[in-house]
């Protein structure tokens, strides 16, 4: 582990460094079922009481579906020169399939066209979550089909969007996908079943494999991606219960993923954790997943210290690593040397031709103060922290080309609903008016200079 931060010192970036800031379709968007629109598992998620916080849902969220302009000309005035956002499935394809809805597409292309029109450059996200909850009727990512009709739905939109659109990520974390939603329960769809957990991962990777030809043969030159949750994991002690925990976290979170895209197939370790038949993966499979990528995106929030359960405490060395108190609204650690630690184990490990943060950014309770002001200099610190992380791992020859923040504005935080603030730009829920917050501001300076 790294611990030198670097503090203090300007850290210039390269002049090609993408800087952006990041959404997701359900997030922001509302208009749920406007124009045509079909249901989403979040739609019915959210629809069914009990599952998040508040009772909120996103059926208007930031009404980014009517708001888009103003959003992106704020963006522009912010000089932020890149976006990622993320399509909605079933604004395109109400049935996940077959029948395109045209009101769906218009919408990312008028989106799409704004952008360039203010010189941002869009990074596409096709799946951020937000499934047809036709093909969750259907058995959702535990069945194969799912992973065909992502397939299906990538040359769709790669063949209305291709034309303007050279940046494309595949997936936005699998795990999270495959994991809080169907074994946690926690996300939608919300069930708790091992075994639908383990094939839903294999699907998404799938659907990932099957989308990448498909994305490439409407976009020659596209610069293509997938985009995992990655964290550094560390045994709280030396002892062999700990390091095995801190193992199979690495395992079931780093390496299930990381490994089949890097056509290692799925660890072997992990294979027996989960003690599964893997009568879901069927020959040709593990190649498909491991089409080559452009660019690997890496989401980074925290770090895990794993402390053995399998043996009762007492039994165990006592604990010598532990987190620091500092942490931001959701509980997460803050942890910049982590994103450093990441970053370097990643590409030491997989060799990506390059790597994105893709996601990086803190909640924050930020209060209209009486000027009207959002005064978060706790994000800016956090982000102005964890960029030099990014900048230490640039310095050590780490491919990283580019920093998304995550958000752009405050938004829809899944089973937390709207108590979770991210955003650079405050958004009042009751007017949806935009206020940017000081840590708007500093990015854009960040920007302007391309140092922190
Ligand atoms: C990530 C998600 C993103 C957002 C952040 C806080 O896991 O990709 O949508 O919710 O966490």
């Amino acid at each position: 582990m790294n611990q030198n931060t670097n503090e203090g010192n300007v850290i210039g970036f390269p002049e090609d460094f993408i800087w952006g800031t990041a959404t997701a379709s359900y997030q922001i968007e509302g208009g749920w079922n406007a124009d045509g629109k079909g249901e989403s598992i979040w739609d019915r998620f959210s629809h069914t009481p009990g599952k998040i916080e508040n009772g909120d849902t996103g059926d208007v969220a930031c009404d980014h579906y009517n708001r888009y302009q103003q959003d992106v000309d704020l963006m522009a005035s912010l000089g932020i020169p890149a976006y990622r956002f993320s399509i909605s499935w079933p604004r395109i394809l109400p049935q996940g399939t077959g029948k395109i809805n045209q009101a769906g597409l218009d919408f990312y292309s008028a989106l799409v066209d704004a952008l360039l029109k203010a010189n941002i450059e869009p990074y596409l996200t096709l799946y951020h979550w937000d499934l047809p909850q036709a093909l969750q009727d259907n058995g959702g990512w535990p069945v194969r089909d799912t992973a065909e009709a992502f397939a299906e739905y990538s040359h769709v939109v790669s063949q209305h969007l291709g034309d303007r659109v050279q940046n494309w990520m595949t997936l936005n974390e699998p795990h999270v996908s495959a994991y809080i939603g169907y074994l946690e329960g926690r996300h939608a769809p919300g069930h708790k079943d091992m075994d639908e957990m383990v094939a839903a991962s294999h699907h998404l990777l799938l659907g990932h494999g099957l989308g990448v030809p498909a994305i490439r043969a409407n976009v020659p030159d596209a610069n293509l991606g997938i985009v995992l949750n990655l964290f550094p994991v560390h045994p709280a002690s030396n002892s062999e219960a700990d390091k095995q925990q801190a193992r199979i976290i690495d395992g079931a979170v780093n390496r299930w993923f990381m490994d089949p895209l890097s056509g290692r197939g799925y660890p072997e370790d992990m294979l027996q954790e989960y003690d599964r038949e893997m009568d879901c993966v069927l020959e040709g499979d593990l190649e498909t997943i491991a089409a080559p990528v452009d660019f690997l995106g890496i989401n980074y929030y925290f770090r895990v210290i794993a402390r053995s359960n399998r043996i009762p405490e007492e039994e165990n060395e006592p604990q010598t690593l532990f987190p620091s108190d500092e942490v931001t609204e959701m509980g997460w650690e803050i942890q910049p040397p982590g994103l450093y630690d990441i970053l370097e184990r990643i590409h030491r490990d997989y060799e990506f031709p390059a790597l994105m943060v893709t996601e990086n950014g803190a909640a924050i309770p930020d209060q209209v103060n009486a000027s009207g002001e959002v005064d978060d200099v706790r994000r800016v610190r956090y982000v102005s922290s964890h960029l030099r992380e990014a900048g230490r791992a640039i310095q050590d020859g780490i491919p990283l080309r580019g920093y998304f923040h995550w958000s752009f504005m405050d938004n829809f935080e899944w089973a937390q609903g709207f108590s979770k603030r991210f955003g650079l730009v405050y958004v009042n829920y009751e007017t949806l008016e935009r206020i940017p917050k000081r840590s708007a501001y500093w990015y854009r300076d960040v920007i302007a200079k391309n140092q922190v």
